[in-house]
């Protein structure tokens, strides 16, 4: 057994040296600035998400975004059809500007704030929106983007003419080793390899790299000794990051002493009270057993997601929302969620509410935290805090997760 943990260790991105805990991003708006810049001020890394970030800057900053583009397509409400709904790209870079902006202003300590960037956000123009987020968040004095949701073949490229490009730190989440053999093949060309590299297992939440069928039989420490040992036969020096089911301060430890520069983590702090998910949903978290958890196929990305299956989202066969979000629409304009509602509609024709049961208007629900993502061991949060005579558990600070993952030894959980 071993005696050391987590502080015992620093991950090394270029000058800095940091605390090798990154709390992960979390969309939309979950992993909030606020939770972020409590990770850069105890020196590791924090994430913010730049998921649906127009109308995070509405709810953050006041800003119109969302009425304003409704406004515009209001015509096509009813019409199935969303070829016509784009987004503005000056939109999109301001909400990018105002959110990195604002956050990086706020900053206090030695440690980093990354932006996490999800290239399934097609957002019906794929390349032509990453590349408006990607340069945004750049010009804003974001300290690093991790490349998330997808293989990112093109997405260094998007940035290569920008001035931080070789000073911003980068790194790319992949749930295999091919997949990062591919990433570095795609992106040879521009001469820049990522800073770190996330090994993404199949305990995280969120969306999955995996099969539906098939993300049982993965398991994060075999993937990672994988990416982890190529490298090492590459002579390619750079960092690996494990996430995924890393619950305890021993946990990270065990993957420090094998060779992992780091550990991103995010489902321990989902009961933080920096945390965006509204207080009612952090109880919901805490109470969960592993019977109320699920990987299922809702989601129309295509990727499996992990959730707990109470999730008011699951089955609402609400319109698809297109006009005013529309941040899932493929290059084509459609959203695998308008097909299933379409199906039902078509099904029960006089039914004044449908449901709708194998895919989600994921924007929708998102946006208003109706769908529940979470990580495999959310049913362990109860063991992370105390509860009330009403049934109640205490929302924890996130210095306080934090500390117990830099800290705490021989697998204990510090109870607040
Ligand atoms: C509520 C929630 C939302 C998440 N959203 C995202 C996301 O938007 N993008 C992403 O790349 N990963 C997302 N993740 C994955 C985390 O960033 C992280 O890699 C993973 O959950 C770590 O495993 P853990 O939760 O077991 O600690 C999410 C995780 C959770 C719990």
């Amino acid at each position: 057994m071993t005696t050391k943990c987590v502080d015992d260790f620093r991950l090394k991105l270029g000058e800095k040296e940091l605390v090798p805990i990154m709390i992960g991003g979390m969309g939309v708006d979950i992993s909030t600035a606020d939770l972020a810049l409590e990770a850069a001020r105890l020196g590791g890394i924090g994430h913010i998400s730049d998921a649906m970030l127009p109308t995070v800057a509405d709810r953050r900053y006041d800003t119109k975004f969302v009425k304003g583009k409704l406004k515009k397509y209001k015509y096509n409400v009813d019409n199935m059809d969303k070829t016509e709904i784009k987004f503005d790209l000056g939109e999109i870079e301001e909400a990018t500007r105002l959110h990195v902006g604002r956050t990086m202003a706020a900053k206090r300590g030695e440690g980093m704030i990354f932006i996490n960037c999800m290239e399934k956000l097609t957002m019906n123009a794929p390349r032509e929106t990453l590349k408006v987020r990607l340069n945004a968040a750049l010009d804003a004095g974001i300290e690093g983007i991790t490349l998330a949701a997808g293989l990112h073949l093109g997405s260094l490229a998007m940035i290569e003419e920008h001035p931080r490009f070789r000073d911003v730190k980068i790194g790319i989440i992949v749930s295999s080793l091919r997949a990062l053999q591919l990433f570095l093949r795609k992106n040879a060309r521009t001469n820049r390899l990522p800073d770190y590299v996330v090994v993404e297992g199949p305990l995280a939440g969120g969306h999955l790299g995996f099969g539906l069928d098939d993300w049982n039989k993965f398991d994060l420490a075999t993937i990672n000794t994988e990416v982890i040992e190529w490298l090492k036969a590459e002579h390619l020096d750079i960092p690996v990051i494990p996430a995924g089911g890393i619950f305890t301060g021993s946990d990270a430890t065990r993957f420090l002493e094998t060779g992992s520069a780091a550990v991103q983590v995010a489902t321990r702090f989902t009961v933080s009270s920096e945390c965006g998910l509204p207080e009612e949903v952090k109880q919901e978290y805490f109470k969960a057993s592993e019977a109320d958890i699920e990987v299922n196929g809702i989601s129309p990305t295509g990727y499996p997601m992990r959730m707990l299956k109470n999730s008011p989202g699951i089955g609402a066969g609400i319109r698809p929302n297109c006009e005013a979000y529309g941040y899932v629409l493929d290059s084509n304009g459609k959203c695998a969620y308008i097909d299933a509602y379409n199906r039902e509609v078509a099904a029960h024709p006089d039914a004044k509410k449908i449901k709708v049961y194998d895919k989600t208007c994921l924007c929708t629900h998102m946006r208003n935290f109706d769908i529940w993502t979470c990580g495999h061991y959310t049913y362990r949060l109860k063991d992370t805090s105390r509860q009330d005579d009403a049934g109640n558990y205490s929302i924890l600070s996130a210095e306080h997760v934090f500390k117990d993952y830099q800290y705490s030894k021989d697998g204990k959980i510090l109870l607040p």
